[in-house]
């Protein structure tokens, strides 16, 4: 029969409460996800009040403040601080985004910080990529070619070709669009979500790759490509403001083209 009720373990709890440092007049509020396996208990929000007249104006900064100030044991991923590098992708106020371009300010209210959705939590704010990765790998993100290199020059491309990149190249692979998709959640290992049909159509409209042919083969299955039904979360979520959907459109009419 089936069960509707969430299991046990699943169930997030009320964390510990650190209040605002005495003095501080301009302070906020971040409602924060935790959980450590290595506890054995259940997920908590633990809730910190920041003076925010010494805390960087990007929910970055005030994760790092609290790291480095209140609690040693937050765990998140970050590297560049400028959104490039794509790590630092979680749920914040609701929508996927990074949190090193997320100003404070666009929150009303308190600023609620949790892992990406849908995707294993390995601790606190940190989720396993590693499917992810995989399925990104399984495109063969390079550029592949047939004919020999010219010697001593590039491979040349129009400008009216480098254009068709557009759109596609500034993907960072953060991984949000994919973590906001439904059909993502329910055939993450089957379907490619939309980050990696952004990616691999970003090679198949490469005018210098080689392969286009056996890339759309590769897709023809129906779960990694077909199970894009347009829901359009991914475009709404995207914090680089890319539109995966309309890549995965482009994708499924060169399926048709091909066999016109
Ligand atoms: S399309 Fe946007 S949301 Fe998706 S992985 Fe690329 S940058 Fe992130
Ligand atoms: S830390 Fe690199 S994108 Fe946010």
């Amino acid at each position: 029969m089936a069960e509707f009720s969430l299991p046990k373990n699943s169930k997030v709890g009320k964390g510990e409460h650190h209040a605002a440092p005495e003095g501080a007049t301009n302070v906020r509020t971040f409602n924060v996800y935790r959980w450590n396996e290595d506890d054995g208990s259940n997920p908590v929000v633990d809730t910190y009040e920041l003076d925010m007249d010494k805390c960087g104006p990007m929910v970055l900064d005030a994760l790092i403040k609290i790291k480095n100030e209140v609690d040693s044991s937050l765990t998140f991923r970050r590297s560049c601080r400028e959104g490039v590098c794509g790590s630092c992708a979680m749920n914040i106020d609701g929508k996927n985004t990074l949190a090193c371009t997320k100003s404070c300010d666009d929150v009303k209210g308190d600023v609620d910080v949790y892992p990406l959705p849908h995707m294993s939590v390995v601790k606190d704010l940190v989720v396993d990529m590693s499917g992810f990765y995989a399925q990104y790998a399984s495109i063969e993100p390079w550029m592949k070619t047939k004919t020999p290199t010219p010697s001593g020059k590039e491979r040349l491309q129009s400008k009216e070709d480098r254009e068709k990149l557009d759109g596609l190249y500034e993907c960072i692979m953060c991984g949000s669009c994919s973590a906001s998709c439904p059909s993502y959640w329910w055939n993450g290992d089957k379907y490619l979500g939309p980050a990696i049909l952004l990616q691999s159509y970003r090679w198949l409209v490469d005018s210098r790759d080689e392969y286009t042919g056996e890339r759309l083969d590769e897709l023809e299955d129906p779960f990694r490509l077909y199970r894009c039904h347009t829901i359009m979360n991914c475009a709404n979520t995207c914090p680089k403001g890319l539109n995966p959907a309309e890549a995965i459109g482009e994708i499924k009419k060169l399926m048709v083209e091909r066999q016109g």
